[in-house]
């Protein structure tokens, strides 16, 4: 049965989400709450609804919305991503996710395709981690990974917790770890997503069938020194701060290039001081460092190797050290038997295809955790990522989308 995919359509409906962002198009900013966020929510939701599903959110604002199967016994598929972005991002991660999904959906719907099994598509609150420091924040709490504690230590750049914005964004109940699903909730978790890489562009394929996803890991740093007058205060007695940010964001990268692993990379992505004036010695300065791997061992040797760096820098230069971790994952391992049905709905629709692992993480590392979970990956051009230049083309999204809608019809039959 050929799933009818109106790519013209959903070419439409992602130029339309990319406007609605904090900066001007093509810029898409959209961090978790913002008026942006919620507004994109909102035209999500409405998407749902003319689609017939029915639309529910959960305590921390992640996003069901579902098309009721015949045997309500079972449990549903689901599919689905996120549409937050990260400062300067461009308009496809996630939302092919998310869009593609619905789209999916309305292909099957209009095919006559009438589901055994349920077939939920979620949107996940802050995949990115901009907010709060902490990435897939929806999927961590779907998959019961966060203690209570570490949910109220939550706090962004303000020092507004979680509790805030849930409340600025009108969510319902009040407790955030009630969102814990059970495991094998959903019989199946499938993720469309642009590889965010050069691979599957390179190699000229259409579809990845993702096997495994790296490690990810985050640190947050508080360094303190001592500010004064740029002119006043002589060299030798100073204490500051982004001096001792500066050399540790050095090993930062020299951890990742001796670690011994092609894999592993790392990254100083923010890196704040105060006051951050011309004429003031940096008082205070804010590292987040991003660290991931393939491979568990070689990704936590170089976590140690950065972190007593950093004690020894600040130390040496007399400047106070505040290390927290933000998230220390494990890699996550797709579902055996749903590569294999993936890979075989390629073929079938005349699609090459290749396995590979992702680099980037995604909502899958923790929907893995509690179903079997596949992800779907797509070609994007030049393999760039996190900036408004991404571009998948609609034939490599339509084509993506085609084996997602495939894949949900076999599992949800
Ligand atoms: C997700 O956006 C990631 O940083 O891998
Ligand atoms: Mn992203
Ligand atoms: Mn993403």
């Amino acid at each position: 049965m050929k799933i009818p995919i109106d790519s013209a359509r959903l070419q439409k409906e992602i130029d339309q989400l990319s406007l609605i962002s904090e900066q001007p198009a093509p810029v898409v900013t959209r961090v978790l709450f913002s008026e942006a966020d919620l507004k994109g929510r909102e035209f999500v939701k409405n998407l749902f609804r003319q689609a017939d599903l029915a639309v529910r959110e959960d305590a921390v604002g992640n996003i069901f919305a579902r098309w009721e199967g015949q045997d309500k016994s079972l449990s549903p598929v689901a599919t689905g991503s996120h549409i937050d972005a990260i400062p300067n991002a461009g308009k496809y991660d996630g939302v092919v996710g998310v869009l593609g999904a619905i789209e999916a959906i309305r292909g099957l719907q209009t095919s006559g395709f009438v589901p055994h099994r349920s077939i939920e598509c979620i949107v996940f609150t802050a995949e990115e981690p901009t907010r709060f420091g902490l990435g897939c924040l929806g999927s961590r709490l779907l998959a019961g990974t966060l203690s209570g504690d570490k949910i109220a230590g939550l706090r962004d750049g303000n020092g507004h917790d979680l509790e805030f914005w849930r409340k600025r964004a009108g969510l319902p109940g009040g407790d955030v770890a009630a969102a814990r699903m059970a495991e094998n909730t959903y019989a199946g978790f499938v993720e469309l997503h642009i590889e965010q890489g050069p691979v599957l562009e390179q190699r000229n394929v259409a579809i990845g069938i993702v096997e495994r996803i790296a490690a990810p890991a985050s640190l947050r740093l508080q360094l303190t020194g001592v500010g004064g007058h740029a002119g006043g205060v002589l060299m030798p007695g100073r204490r500051d701060a982004l001096l001792a940010g500066a050399e540790i964001a050095l090993e930062v990268e020299k951890a990742a290039l001796t670690s011994g692993s092609p894999d592993t990379v790392a990254t100083t992505g923010v890196f704040r001081i105060e006051p951050g004036a011309v004429n003031s010695v940096p008082c205070h300065a804010t590292l987040e460092i991003d660290l991931r791997d393939t491979q568990l061992a070689s990704r936590d040797a170089a976590l140690k190797r950065i972190e007593a760096a950093a004690a020894e820098i600040c130390r040496r230069r007399g400047i106070g050290l505040q290390l927290e971790r933000l998230n220390v994952d494990a890699p996550a391992i797709c579902d055996g038997a749903l590569v294999q049905l993936v890979s075989g709905v390629c073929g079938e629709l005349g699609l090459s295809s290749i396995k590979m692992i992702s680099r980037a993480y995604h909502d899958t590392l923790f929907m893995a955790r509690i179903c079997p979970a596949i992800m779907i990956f797509i070609p994007c051009r030049g393999g760039v990522s996190h900036r408004p230049d991404e571009y998948s083309s609609p034939q490599q999204i339509a084509d993506g989308v085609a084996v997602l809608a495939e894949t949900l019809r076999r599992l949800a039959a």
